[in-house]
């Protein structure tokens, strides 16, 4: 075989992977799943296991979010394709319903990429982690996405091949923001932004400004070094990230949404992941009103997910090791713009023993997952389910659900494995 043909092999293969891979994603009559095409009636949770819609379809709807409305249950999330390209946003966010949370239908594609080269959505973009709350004055819904902008020479084509060519730097680090009257969509794009340029936060405005002087005399290029790359260094130049950020906007990419009191709060890993923002939203939602608190200083979180019971706030998080699993988190606060204390790794127990295709997923790893909401049962007092995301970048549509209940321990929530279960635990 001479050079030529071999190229045209391989190009012809790539062609196809890529038609194959974009085919596979899409929602339309031809799709066929990563499994079965039986419809299955679900009356447990079987976390880690492909998850079938109505359709017979693996659920796809990665880094969730969830809403109660109308006596439903509304799951959006990432639309994945097969491969490493599924990583990228080719289809959009995908939305399903459900009234037991065991059985999901398929409702479509909620917020679509576009194939406008201009749109800040292209597709391409990485869009991630959507979470979607309604407003009861506006009678909207609004749905947040953590966006990543595509970069370099081919960053306008809407070619599969080149958006499959270029790497994701997670440099860009905004907030999404679309609203629709239907709670499926189609969700209208608004804008995508850095949140509160200019801004200090109301919780610890003089420590940054002491931090701005340190930076200012001894560290003269901080505006364009990055110290906080030299990890020995954290300690000495705390506040950098906030101050490089400060007249741009600060950063936001892993988060999630809090509603209290017609009162809608972000909670956002911000400063290069350092440290946790949490901005409260205007009265409908869709912008920052200017006030924020900076929490969890310099703990490095990553996927923030938020609950209440009683007077307390729970947050799930993660630490920074990108797709791969690691021990979860668990910080507490008696307020949600107060002071919040991280107690440790909320994961008990064995965990799900190895099997023939995977290997063991103990507490250490989360069940080999990362936290993406919690889920409060409607109807049941104080039970609320932990939803994370068995990640697998290789082939990112393969990606698994894992739901497992809260139980408590000396009164904090608790996370155990279980193979299999159903509502029923939150009746003992
Ligand atoms: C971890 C985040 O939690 C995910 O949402 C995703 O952004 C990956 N990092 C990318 O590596």
């Amino acid at each position: 075989m001479n050079v030529v043909s071999v190229k045209i092999r391989i190009g012809a293969f790539f062609a196809f992977a890529v038609a194959c891979s974009f085919l596979s994603g899409c929602v339309s009559e031809n799709y066929s799943g990563v499994n079965s095409s039986e419809y299955v009636k679900y009356s447990s949770f079987e976390p880690g296991k492909v998850l079938l819609d109505n359709n017979g379809r693996h659920v796809n709807a990665h880094g969730a979010g969830f809403i109660f409305d109308g006596g439903r249950y509304y799951m959006f999330g990432e639309h994945k394709l097969k491969g490493t390209l599924g990583n990228k946003a080719i289809v959009g966010i995908h939305c399903y319903s459900s009234a037991d949370l065991y059985n999901w239908r398929d409702e479509g594609i909620a917020l679509k990429v576009s194939h406008d080269p201009d749109s800040p959505i292209v597709v391409g973009t990485i869009l991630e982690r959507p979470k979607v709350v309604y407003n009861k004055k506006t009678g909207k819904y609004v749905m947040f996405v953590h966006l990543e902008k595509r970069v370099g020479a081919t960053a306008k084509s809407t070619k599969l091949e080149d958006i499959f060519k270029e790497k994701p730097n997670y440099k860009t680090a905004q907030i999404a923001i679309a609203v629709s009257d239907k709670i499926t969509g189609p969700y209208k794009f608004l804008e995508t932004k850095r949140i509160n340029a200019g801004k200090l936060p109301a919780n610890d405005a003089d420590e940054l400004l002491k931090a701005k002087k340190i930076l200012d005399e001894k560290y003269p290029d901080w505006k364009q070094t990055y110290l906080f790359t030299v990890r020995n260094n954290r300690e000495k130049i705390k506040g950098q990230a906030f101050w490089q950020d400060f007249e741009t906007g600060q950063m936001s990419r892993d988060f999630t949404v809090f509603v209290e009191d017609d009162k809608a709060y972000l909670i956002t890993t911000s400063e290069q992941n350092s440290t946790i923002h949490i901005h409260e939203l205007t009265d409908d939602f869709t912008d920052f009103t200017g006030k924020f608190v900076r929490v969890l200083h310099y703990g490095w979180h990553e996927a923030p997910a938020i609950f209440k019971k009683g007077g307390k706030y729970y947050m799930f998080t993660s630490y920074c090791t990108g797709w791969s699993p690691n021990p979860g988190r668990l910080s507490v606060s008696d307020s949600l713009m107060g002071e919040w204390k991280e107690v440790g790794n909320p994961c008990r127990g064995e965990g799900q023993k190895a099997n023939r295709t995977y290997p063991a997923a103990k507490a250490d790893t989360t069940f080999r997952s990362q936290s993406t909401y919690v889920i409060p049962v409607n109807g049941k007092k104080d039970a609320f389910i932990y939803v994370g995301d068995r990640w697998h970048p290789d082939d990112a549509i393969d990606g698994r659900y894992v739901f497992l209940p809260i139980e408590w321990e000396n009164g904090l929530p608790v996370i155990k494995w279980y193979d299999s279960w159903d509502l029923s635990i939150f009746d003992k």
